[in-house]
């Protein structure tokens, strides 16, 4: 599979300290990373990064390739180009990232016409409802008029997916997207999101704290901690033969209907041995990161 994008050596400084250290991966055209650690890790960092949205306190070593072109090298004006069309991301919070003023077809629209300025009215006008029904939005002419806050939290996430893929980009960067939504329309964003990746063959960087919901949707999976790469392999590497102590107790935190009730689930805490190893590849594609003293 090419790879669509290429983060090497990435490290990332606030006034000297390093908040992510030396951290490489890839995404495949066509090919989920879900990117997961606790709270503080560096995922966000990493994917503001990736667009250069990081600010401008920050130094950035390493570099970012997509489609063998360094994004780190490249002039703000040439970067306009990449960030929202052939990268989109979308965030956490849908309310924020919609302006509360403007109805959501206009807003979709502004998307289009940003990147796609020689398209006439009529186009853009068809581009926004077909936006909007690709997300399941019902009777898109009519909603399009409304506000955002006449749509619920799951149809607004919807709206910013929608937007996101407006400009057909090859790569999404999707960072909790469904962590601000109930169990239920956490679920059905998720199926959404992995449907319409599988039918515009798009690269997807999905990070998140919760590791049952990148099982959901990764193909493959990086386990991040303290602006580290723990471990990283196929969804069933990490998931069915963890080798970072880390990952363990992540996924050892997690219940399921086989848990002994009797015994206290597993700390993080349990795993603290750091990040200063090197990463040795257990068997094709996983990676683990060895404790110092192994
Ligand atoms: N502007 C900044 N200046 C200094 N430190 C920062 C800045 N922004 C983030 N950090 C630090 O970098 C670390 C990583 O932050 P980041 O937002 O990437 O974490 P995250 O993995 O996305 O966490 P969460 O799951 O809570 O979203 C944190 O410890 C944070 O305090
Ligand atoms: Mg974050």
């Amino acid at each position: 599979m090419a790879a669509l994008l290429e983060v090497d050596h990435l490290s990332i400084y606030f006034r000297d300290q390093a908040v992510v250290r030396d951290l490489s991966f890839s995404v495949g055209q066509g090919e989920v990373l879900g990117l997961v650690g606790e709270s503080g890790s560096g995922k966000s960092l990493t994917s503001l990064s990736i667009l250069r949205l990081l600010d401008a306190a920050a130094r950035v070593e390493g570099s970012i390739r997509f489609e063998g072109t360094d994004l780190l090298t490249l002039k703000p004006e040439q970067m306009r180009h990449y960030r929202g069309c052939k990268i989109a991301m979308i965030f956490q919070e849908p309310m924020t990232a919609l302006n509360p003023v403007m109805p959501v077809g206009r807003q979709i629209a502004e998307a289009i016409e940003t990147h796609q300025p020689k398209l006439g009215r009529k186009q853009v006008r068809e581009a926004v409802l077909e936006a909007m029904a690709a997300v399941a939005i019902a009777e898109p002419e009519q909603r399009s008029r409304d506000y955002p806050h006449q749509f619920s939290g799951g149809q607004r996430q919807r709206l910013l997916i929608a937007m996101a893929l407006v400009n057909r980009p090859l790569l999404l960067i999707a960072d909790e997207p469904t962590t601000a939504l109930d169990v239920t329309v956490q679920a059905q964003i998720l199926l959404l999101l992995k449907a319409l990746q599988q039918r515009n063959g798009l690269g997807m960087l999905f990070i998140s704290h919760d590791l049952a919901v990148v099982a959901q949707i990764a193909d493959r999976v990086a386990v991040m901690r303290q602006g580290v790469l723990l471990e990283t392999g196929t969804r069933d590497q990490v998931f069915l033969h963890p080798g970072h102590a880390y990952t363990k107790s992540l996924l050892g935190a997690v219940p399921t209907l086989s848990t002994n009730r009797e015994q206290p689930l597993a700390t993080l805490a349990a795993a603290a041995d750091g990040g200063a190893g090197s990463l040795v590849e257990q068997v094709p594609g996983h990676w683990v990161r060895c404790s110092p003293s192994v």
